[in-house]
């Protein structure tokens, strides 16, 4: 395998609090020196002078489509468009034809994901059999095949006495159930936030208390019976609050925010626009507020993309009948860095923490830091370019966004997952 030299950049490692110049040195895989002034004759070198070199990126929560989707995206298409926004790893959803729900669909996406993909995939098996929320999967035997978090997603477990139980098998191996907090009776039907802009447009709206209910029954589970829960897309100031103060409390929960939550407000939906249709749904100022609050303070731990690339067919259409879901991979890194760091809500070691360390940490992985020995993954980004997005350059087969055209901050130059590069801006 290729030595590869990363050269000058400042190196950003929340697990050893590093923020300084460094060389990295890789070799079959694995780092092999951090230093100053290395040189070596046959390694490729990458020049990240100026730039910032983060551990590779981790999205827990993306949907890759693959089996039964395949017109949106498969395993091959989303890896590369996680290398092109600067993940390494990314957990994949179970809401494909057939359900993740078997030892045989998680074998499957780990070997479609060896031989098409271009960065690690670890598959998040679903918490009832075809995500129907009547029956337990069987999670202890999903988690010996390899099954890195339990989710719903999409189709939330309504039933209070099986996610109990969930919770409690899940304890037993220490797994993380991802939990997709919507009460579905107060949601119905809804397809944008409630409130005053859902009351102008005409549209029936999604209340924030569909949100808050359901976390305020996790927190309380997860406190019942003692297993890690992870709050999905948190979008409400009161989920917000009520897991800032559960965790005081010592409870295992922990949260991740996606991008469209900490950058749009529902205004966005003036317009009509199918794209800003997302579930959760874009919510109001103060929530959005509340957001970038928890993302400072640490009580969301991660930022998660919740990619869920969409055909057109499924967009252009009228608003109340287009699919909910943002392509979110290519355009995470900007937001992150037009909206977090940049305004210093943010230090660079914050921002590897949410995106690669912490999802790391909840998911049990070996990445998220850059140590000597450890795993090749590495993402380079120039913090200081400006970028246009423009959806027809996403290597996503989702094209579905709604920052096409904004102008952002921060370009990913380089991903480099198990030591192969991945992703290189200037070869594209
Ligand atoms: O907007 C969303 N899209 N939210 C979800 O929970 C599911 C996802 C999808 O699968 O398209």
């Amino acid at each position: 395998m290729d030595r590869i030299l990363v050269k000058g950049g400042r190196m950003i490692d929340p697990a050893s609090g590093t923020d300084a110049v460094k060389d990295i040195l890789v070799e079959d895989g694995r780092i092999a020196r951090i230093g100053n002034g290395l040189s070596v004759n046959d390694a490729v070198q990458v020049n990240a002078e100026g730039m910032l070199v983060f551990p590779g990126l981790v999205d827990m929560h993306v949907h890759l489509r693959e089996p039964g989707f395949e017109h949106k995206e498969t395993i091959e298409s989303g890896t590369k468009s996680a290398a092109a926004g600067g993940f390494t790893t990314v957990a994949c959803m179970p809401n494909t034809n057939p359900v993740i729900d078997s030892p045989a669909m998680v074998e499957y996406v780990y070997l479609k994901a060896e031989k098409e993909g271009c960065v690690k995939v670890k598959p998040i098996a679903a918490i009832t059999k075809g995500q129907r929320g009547e029956e337990l999967s069987p999670i202890g035997e999903l988690v010996r095949y390899g099954a890195a978090a339990f989710s719903d997603d999409g189709h939330p477990v309504s039933n209070s006495n099986l996610m109990r139980r969930a919770m409690e098998y899940a304890s037993m191996w220490d797994a993380l159930i991802i939990s997709h907090c919507e009460d579905a009776d107060l949601s119905r039907d809804g397809v944008m936030n409630e409130g005053e802009i859902s009351t102008m447009l005409g549209m029936r709206g999604i209340p924030s208390v569909a949100e808050d209910v359901m976390v305020a029954r996790e927190i309380a589970l997860a406190r019942y019976t003692g297993c890690r829960v992870h709050i999905a897309h948190i979008s409400t100031k009161a989920s917000v609050e009520m897991v800032r103060r559960a965790k005081a409390e010592g409870i295992k929960i922990s949260a991740e925010a996606a991008p469209h939550h900490f950058s749009l407000t529902d205004s966005a939906v003036d317009g009509y626009s199918s794209m800003t249709k997302v579930n959760p749904p874009l919510r109001s100022e103060e929530d959005v507020e509340a957001v970038i609050g928890g993302l400072r303070d640490g009580t969301i731990d991660a930022i998660a993309t919740d990619h869920a690339p969409h055909h057109r067919d499924d967009k252009e259409v009228e608003y109340s009948m287009a699919a909910f879901g943002i392509s979110g991979l290519e355009t995470a890194v900007p937001l992150a860095v037009t909206h977090l760091l940049r305004p210093g809500i943010l230090t660079p070691l914050e921002l590897a923490e949410r995106m690669s360390l912490a999802p790391a940490r909840l998911l049990r992985l070996d990445a998220g830091y850059i140590a000597e020995g450890g795993p090749a993954d590495i993402t380079v980004i120039d913090p200081d370019c400006e970028v246009v997005v423009d959806v027809s350059r996403f290597v996503s087969k989702g094209k579905n966004s709604p920052f096409d055209g904004m102008k952002l901050w921060g370009r990913v130059l380089y991903t480099m997952a198990g030591g192969r590069i991945a992703w290189n801006a200037e070869n594209r």
